[in-house]
């Protein structure tokens, strides 16, 4: 079953077509990858699909309805879109309880999530404190705190070191393995080659592939796959 869909999905910036008629689906229970060099349109793709951008045709649907029709959001989808939005003078804990309160959830999921990402033991230290790493594991914290079955990661795994990296590709894992639905933007194809289930490729804002990781890549790595790809659209 499609969990997230996008129908003919464009987005322009004045002069600049970002997304450019995009259909695509990602399917329930599988880590999709939604690949593409920079400047691809991944991002404006998810701010269109979390209701933070606006298309100007086409549509991105979550359970074949936009995000503001969503009922209940932050225990449907979890976003890690940007950092930031945090009071950098307030605790970690502070943070995400402030967060939890607004959209009803109880204050001790905040520690909860925390502890998922293995950050209980600076959870009282302030925000401005944290490393880059530290922020993007609050990030996913954040995103964890309705328990939701969809993630949306917008390159999660910029900034990390290798080892954060290695970390988030088994905590993904470990979310997907728990039943959950992941759509996660990257521009590091070598890294998400072992991570995802799923591809969808973009290029200046159109799709140049979909399929599962082993049909997309045939023999060969990701990379040669893309190279192939670009070259023949
Ligand atoms: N707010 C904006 N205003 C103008 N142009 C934008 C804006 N956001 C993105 N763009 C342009 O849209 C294109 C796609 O950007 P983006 O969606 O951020 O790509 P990606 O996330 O794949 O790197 C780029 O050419 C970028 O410069
Ligand atoms: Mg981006």
């Amino acid at each position: 079953m499609s969990i997230i869909e996008f129908r003919g999905l464009t987005k322009a910036y004045k002069d600049v077509v970002a997304v450019n008629n995009l259909t695509a689906k990602a399917e329930a229970g599988r880590i999709t990858g939604f690949l593409g060099p920079n400047g691809a349109g991944k991002s404006t793709t998810l701010k269109c699909l979390l209701s933070l951008a606006t298309p100007n045709s086409g549509s991105a649907l979550i359970h074949g309805v936009p995000y503001q029709a969503l009922v209940n959001p932050m225990r449907q989808v979890g976003a890690v879109i940007e950092s930031g939005g945090y009071n950098p003078s307030l605790s970690a804990i502070r943070n995400l309880e402030i967060i939890a309160a607004a959209a009803g959830i109880p204050d001790a999921r905040a520690v909860e999530v925390l502890k998922l990402v293995e950050l209980l033991d600076v959870a009282p230290k302030k925000v401005k404190e944290f490393s880059l790493g530290m922020k993007q594991r609050l990030s996913l914290a954040t995103a964890l705190l309705g328990d939701p079955e969809i993630l949306v990661l917008d390159e999660p795994s910029n900034g990390l070191d290798p080892i954060g990296i290695a970390w988030l590709r088994t905590f993904l894992k470990n979310l997907a393995h728990d039943g959950r639905s992941i759509l996660i933007s990257s521009h590091q194809l070598a890294e998400m080659q072992n991570t995802v289930d799923d591809v969808l490729i973009i290029h200046k804002g159109k799709l140049i592939t979909e399929g599962s990781m082993p049909d997309v890549i045939g023999i060969g790595t990701l990379e040669e796959a893309f190279i192939r790809l670009v070259e023949a659209s």
